[in-house]
């Protein structure tokens, strides 16, 4: 642990085995009983406020710590633990006669107990995983807000200085390295960055309405901020056929706003993982076990958006284009007919559906578009007429 110059000093980052290593060093320190010097009476958890709720789509927070005086001696000695295991701090700076020394731990779902030692001061904070904004108060009493009442505390400026901040008129999408001397870690181990938050305009979506030094999470109703920019996406509330959680404005819901492991900072692959996380009830379409007997080919593929648009369209179940205009888009022997499938002179639609009376007839009235447990994915058995008998009496 190094004291070094504010701000420009590069970051000392440490693999986590040599963190590890560490921290069995030190836990054979503390059982052998060598005198720990550093007094609860001059150490000071300046984050995160402790008994309260931390809401953050990443499972981290960080842990500021104050230690004032001279004592280099305890300042060596710093550790967080959290169960087992010790967490060596990622650096420690001084100013005005403190150390600051800094964390970064991980959260589990739920509570967190952490320990700062030596001097045993205790730090408890529920953590709740955050991907939809929806059903979150984040005005409700206990939950933590670093900038709630100002954008930083006073112990900060000294080397994370405000008066960095670019504000403009109205919203602003001046890049903002201030931001990034605390929160790099929104942008780290992520191969798809969105481009807003890799230029560190983080007030284009942070900035709270009308006041450039307050910072918020932009809640409820996300969509306002996406289309601030996506303007062209708009369209999509115009559309006939909205998916659920674009209809009520919950982007985030799928797409990490500032980047994730897949294609359009989407958290699983959008292809269909994404899809059966809340669609459970067609997990098994994906599994080699446990599922229907056939499944559709394109399904393993292209996925489920070979068929469905993530947003909205035009045509019930947000289906690309109509039902058989669809199927035969591919399956092109077929494409244009309104008769003479699977029997000469049977029509394929143009007519009511006799098995689901309020709809059309389709490619779907005798095929099921996911899987089935029958030949040529029908909704019945071919042999002994069981699919004609569905409709045929
Ligand atoms: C001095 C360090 C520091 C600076 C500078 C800073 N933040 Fe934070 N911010 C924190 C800490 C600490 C938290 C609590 C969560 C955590 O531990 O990461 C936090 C939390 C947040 C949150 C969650 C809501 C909240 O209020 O707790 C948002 C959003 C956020 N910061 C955005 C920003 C933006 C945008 C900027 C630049 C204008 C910024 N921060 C500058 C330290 C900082
Ligand atoms: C004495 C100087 C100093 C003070 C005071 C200070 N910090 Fe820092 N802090 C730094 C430096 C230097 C860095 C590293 C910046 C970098 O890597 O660009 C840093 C980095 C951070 C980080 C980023 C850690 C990471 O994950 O990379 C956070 C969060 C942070 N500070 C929060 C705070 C908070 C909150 C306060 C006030 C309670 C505070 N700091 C006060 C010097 C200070
Ligand atoms: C495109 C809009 C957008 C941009 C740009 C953006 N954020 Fe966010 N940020 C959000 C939203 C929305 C949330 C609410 C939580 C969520 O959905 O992940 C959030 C949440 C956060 C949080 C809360 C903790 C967490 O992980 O959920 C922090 C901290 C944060 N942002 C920091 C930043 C920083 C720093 C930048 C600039 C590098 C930035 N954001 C850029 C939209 C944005
Ligand atoms: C400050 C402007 C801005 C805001 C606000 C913004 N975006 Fe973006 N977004 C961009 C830019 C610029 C790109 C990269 C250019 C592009 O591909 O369109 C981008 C790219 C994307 C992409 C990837 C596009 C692709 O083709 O791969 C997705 C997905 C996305 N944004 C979603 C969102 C969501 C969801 C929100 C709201 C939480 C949002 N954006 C808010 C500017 C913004
Ligand atoms: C149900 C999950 C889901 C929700 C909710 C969602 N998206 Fe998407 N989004 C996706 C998937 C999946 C893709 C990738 C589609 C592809 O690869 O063809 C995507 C792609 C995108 C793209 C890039 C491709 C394009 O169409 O330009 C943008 C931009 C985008 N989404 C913005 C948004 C915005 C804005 C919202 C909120 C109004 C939103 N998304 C809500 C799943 C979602
Ligand atoms: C965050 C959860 C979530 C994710 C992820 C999600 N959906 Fe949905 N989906 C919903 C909700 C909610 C509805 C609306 C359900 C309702 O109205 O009964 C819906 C409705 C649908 C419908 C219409 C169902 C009907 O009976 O009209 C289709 C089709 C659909 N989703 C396909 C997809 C596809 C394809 C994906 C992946 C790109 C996806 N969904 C990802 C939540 C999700
Ligand atoms: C080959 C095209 C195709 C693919 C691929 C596809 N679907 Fe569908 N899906 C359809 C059609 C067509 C319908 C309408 C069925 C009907 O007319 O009865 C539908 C209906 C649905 C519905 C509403 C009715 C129901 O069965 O619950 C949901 C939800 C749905 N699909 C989700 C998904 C998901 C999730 C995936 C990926 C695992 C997926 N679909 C893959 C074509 C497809
Ligand atoms: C994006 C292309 C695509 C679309 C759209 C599509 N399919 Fe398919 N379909 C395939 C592929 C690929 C296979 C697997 C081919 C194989 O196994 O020989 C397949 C297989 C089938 C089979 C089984 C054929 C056999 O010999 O067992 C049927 C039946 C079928 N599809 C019907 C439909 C219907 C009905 C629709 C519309 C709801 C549809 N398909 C939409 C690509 C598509
Ligand atoms: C009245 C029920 C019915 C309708 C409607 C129907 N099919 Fe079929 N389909 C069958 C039956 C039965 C088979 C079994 C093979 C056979 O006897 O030709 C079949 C076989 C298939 C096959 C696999 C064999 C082949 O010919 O390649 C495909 C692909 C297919 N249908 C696609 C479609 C498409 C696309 C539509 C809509 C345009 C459609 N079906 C509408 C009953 C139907
Ligand atoms: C989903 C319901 C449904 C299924 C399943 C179905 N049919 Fe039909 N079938 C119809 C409807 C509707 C008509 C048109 C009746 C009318 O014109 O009034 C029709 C018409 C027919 C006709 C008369 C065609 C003409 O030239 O007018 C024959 C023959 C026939 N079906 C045979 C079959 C056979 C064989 C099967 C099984 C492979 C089958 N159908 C499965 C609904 C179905």
């Amino acid at each position: 642990m190094t004291s070094r110059d504010p701000i420009q000093a590069p970051w000392p980052r440490k693999k986590t085995a040599t963190v590890m290593a560490g921290c069995l060093a030190l836990l054979f320190l503390v059982a052998a009983g060598l005198p720990l010097t550093a007094q609860a009476a001059n150490l000071e958890v300046l984050a995160p406020t402790p008994s309260s709720i931390i809401y953050a789509r990443k499972p981290a927070t960080h842990i500021i710590v104050r230690l004032s005086g001279e004592d280099e001696k305890s300042l060596g000695q710093l550790r967080i633990r959290s169960g087992d295991i010790l967490f060596s701090p990622q650096g420690s700076w001084s100013a005005n006669n403190s150390h600051f020394v800094h964390y970064q731990v991980p959260l589990k779902p739920g509570e967190n107990s952490f320990e700062v030692l030596p001097a045993g001061k205790k730090i408890s904070v529920k953590y709740r995983p955050l991907r939809s904004l929806l059903n979150v108060d984040f005005d409700a009493k206990g939950v933590f807000l670093f900038h709630r009442d100002e954008l930083l505390p006073q112990n900060c400026t000294p080397c994370h200085d405000p008066k960095k901040i670019k504000t403009g008129n109205g919203v602003s999408n001046e890049p903002q390295p201030l931001c990034i001397s605390c929160h790099k870690s929104v942008l780290e181990n992520v191969s798809w960055q969105h481009s807003p938050a890799l230029n560190t305009q983080c007030l284009s979506c942070h900035q709270k309405e009308g006041q450039p030094l307050k910072v918020t999470i932009p809640g409820g109703k996300v969509e306002t901020v996406c289309f601030r920019c996506h303007t062209a996406k708009k369209a999509w509330l115009g559309k006939a056929h909205i998916h659920g959680p674009v209809g009520t404005g919950d982007c985030t819901v799928c797409h990490n706003p500032h980047g994730d492991n897949n294609h359009s900072q989407l958290w699983a692959d959008g292809k269909a993982e994404l899809c059966v996380a809340c669609h459970t009830d067609k997990k098994t379409l994906l599994q080699k076990e446990g599922g229907p007997k056939r499944i559709h080919g394109i399904l393993t593929g292209a996925g489920c958006i070979a068929c469905h648009d993530p947003h909205a369209t035009q045509n019930q179940f947000q289906l690309t284009k109509p039902i058989n205009e669809l199927c035969t888009s591919c399956h092109t022997s077929l494409a244009g007919i309104t008769r003479g499938h699977p029997v000469g002179g049977h029509p394929v639609e143009g007519v009511k559906d006799p098995r689901r009376p309020e709809r059309m007839f389709a490619c779907t009235s005798c095929h099921n578009p996911h899987g089935s447990g029958y030949k040529f994915l029908l909704i019945g058995d071919i042999l002994g007429g069981h699919v004609c008998s569905q409709c045929h009496y």
